[in-house]
């Protein structure tokens, strides 16, 4: 208990794309269980309020934030109303990420640079407005949510998804050594296959598993996993808080693989 005290965390898309728990809103949850004070960013501002609501309800403390965080302007506006909320920036969150079907053949160049913006871009400018910050507290914790499918292909065809995720991790590595001096951490979590709303309602996901069917969908996917079926939200969360939390300050620029085996089988 109280393992993130103290501390508070800027969780970039802490909402849910539909009802039940998705990876972010699990982890704002989970680290304001942990004492943290969460400022909840989502360019839903409904879905971050929802997120809130929860944590406030609980006795924890929370502050929503509507930006779309694969815009520069609205990534410094955020950084500045976290600040003023809270007063600092222990941990940084980038956990917005988006999924559009297909092969370098199929994908479009508007879909291709629309999943860069929001799973890459946005990531790289939350780092860039918060690392400074972190440097002047003397530190901070980043954590990035990547995927299995950035060193694996999982079977279904998204390779601006999978190609925008491994950039990621190589962000991770090369800032996590380039802050190491001044106390900032870096690290990546890879989720495996995980049931989530973002898996439930991405039309593209159900057709390509399943030909549009949900429930052959959770199916085809349990199978697929060592441990037989998928994880959930909290799997991530708690992944997650032990990066956040002190337990891990002499780790830094890794990829913490979150997936039931999955990627250890052939
Ligand atoms: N569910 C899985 O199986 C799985 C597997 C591997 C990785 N992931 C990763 O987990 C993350 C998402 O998890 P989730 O379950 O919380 O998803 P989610 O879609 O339910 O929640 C993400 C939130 O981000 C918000 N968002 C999207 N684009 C945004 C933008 N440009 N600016 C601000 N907010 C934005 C959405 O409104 C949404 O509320 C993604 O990075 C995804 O790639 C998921």
């Amino acid at each position: 208990m109280d393992r993130l005290k103290g501390k508070t965390a800027l969780l970039v898309g802490a909402g849910s794309i539909g009802p039940g728990w998705g990876n972010g809103k699990a982890t704002a949850v989970t680290f304001a269980r942990e004492g943290a004070q969460v400022f909840c960013v989502d360019r839903n501002l409904a879905a971050a309020e929802e997120t809130v609501k929860i944590i406030t309800g609980e006795g924890g403390n929370a502050a929503a934030f509507a930006a779309d965080v694969s815009k520069a302007a609205e990534v410094e506006a955020m950084v500045a109303a976290c600040r003023k909320a809270f007063g600092r920036i222990d941990v940084l969150h980038n956990n917005v990420g988006i999924a559009e079907m297909g092969s370098v053949v199929e994908v479009t160049e508007a879909e291709w640079d629309r999943v860069f913006a929001v799973n890459l871009k946005s990531a790289y400018l939350a780092m860039k407005h918060v690392i400074p910050v972190m440097i002047g507290q003397g530190g901070g914790s980043i954590i990035n949510i990547s995927s299995i499918a950035s060193i694996r292909h999982v079977g279904i065809s998204y390779v601006s998804y999978g190609t925008s995720k491994a950039a990621m991790n190589q962000m991770t590595r090369t800032t996590a050594v380039e802050f190491a001096p001044k106390h900032v951490r870096v690290n990546a979590i890879l989720p495996g296959l995980m049931k989530t709303p973002m898996v439930e309602h991405s039309a593209g996901l159900a057709q390509s598993y399943a030909k549009g069917d949900i429930e052959a969908m959770w199916r085809a996917r349990d199978a697929q996993v060592p441990m037989g079926h998928m994880g959930e939200a909290w799997d991530v969360a708690n992944a997650a808080l032990f990066l956040a939390s002190d337990e891990s300050r002499y780790i830094t620029g890794i990829e913490l693989v979150v997936d039931g085996g999955l990627t250890c089988r052939a």
